[in-house]
């Protein structure tokens, strides 16, 4: 739902053991399942999805996954298909992050992986983002080249199912040249979004969108006021309960 805020929790390699991750899980849920306005999301390394699922106990706080495969089954050695994550009931796969895109994922897969997931049923979060900031504005032109690719052949009758994530890559990590700023953020979601109403008319507009790269306790409320975003992909922050508790309470208070 568009109305409630959309905070997703892309945990990336980390944490190293299942006791630990079952630990911040519950640490999270426990705040998450009682939060109204906000939507909570947990993307856990493969390993530990299914034993983190369950420990799902309703809506507000569900499981998701960082990555699937085109396919729902065959010979790929090593992949996991958006068929078995949805036969888990996980909720959303995120699709396109700029760390798979630096280890090679085209634009082509992406969208692959995109129609895969739509079809099996999962919420697709497709991340798009510029490498660099041009003072010529060719960045606009390479995140609408984006969005554009990896939504070839969704249909507007899929719109349900597809989160945009715009997610500068010189903001993300602990190298980050610096955080983007809400006006940096603002840009780039009213790019989105006349870039969604270009292919699919109004119907576009169910898309949420959301900001990630550096996002804390202390710039999350910022975003989701003043950058037109309907929630955040938290990284690095998402792993420390307190600090995603502080996130998910920011998010709470935005009516
Ligand atoms: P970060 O990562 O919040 O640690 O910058 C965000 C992401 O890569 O999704």
């Amino acid at each position: 739902m568009k109305s409630k805020k959309l905070i997703i929790g892309n945990w990336k390699m980390y944490p190293v053991s299942i006791k630990d991750a079952k630990t911040r899980f519950v640490d999270i849920k426990k705040l998450a399942s009682t939060l109204r306005n906000v939507q909570t999301v947990i993307c856990p390394p493969f390993v530990h999805v299914s034993d983190l699922q369950k420990l799902v106990t309703g809506h507000r706080c569900t499981i998701g996954a960082q990555n699937a495969w085109i396919e729902n089954d065959g010979a790929y050695t090593g992949e996991v298909s958006p068929l078995m994550l949805s036969s888990l009931k996980l909720t959303h796969v995120i699709v396109g992050h700029s760390e798979r895109r630096a280890i090679g994922e085209s634009d082509e897969l992406v969208n692959k992986k995109v129609l895969a997931g739509i079809k099996a049923g999962i919420t697709v979060v497709l991340c798009v983002g510029e490498k660099v900031r041009d003072q010529d504005g060719d960045y606009m032109k390479f995140i609408s080249g984006q969005i554009r690719l990896a939504l070839h052949g969704v249909q507007k009758k899929d719109l349900a199912k597809v989160v945009i994530a715009y997610e500068p890559v010189w903001a993300i990590g602990k190298h980050a040249l610096r955080p983007a700023s809400t006006d940096d953020a603002l840009e780039v979601s009213i790019l989105i979004k006349k870039t969604l109403s270009d292919l699919y008319g109004k119907e576009g507009m169910v898309v949420p969108i959301l900001y990630g790269g550096s996002v804390d306790a202390k710039n999350a409320w910022e975003f989701l006021m003043k950058s037109q975003v309907d929630g955040l992909l938290v990284g690095r922050a998402s792993l420390d309960p307190k600090i995603f508790g502080e996130i998910l309470m920011s998010a709470e208070k935005i009516k």
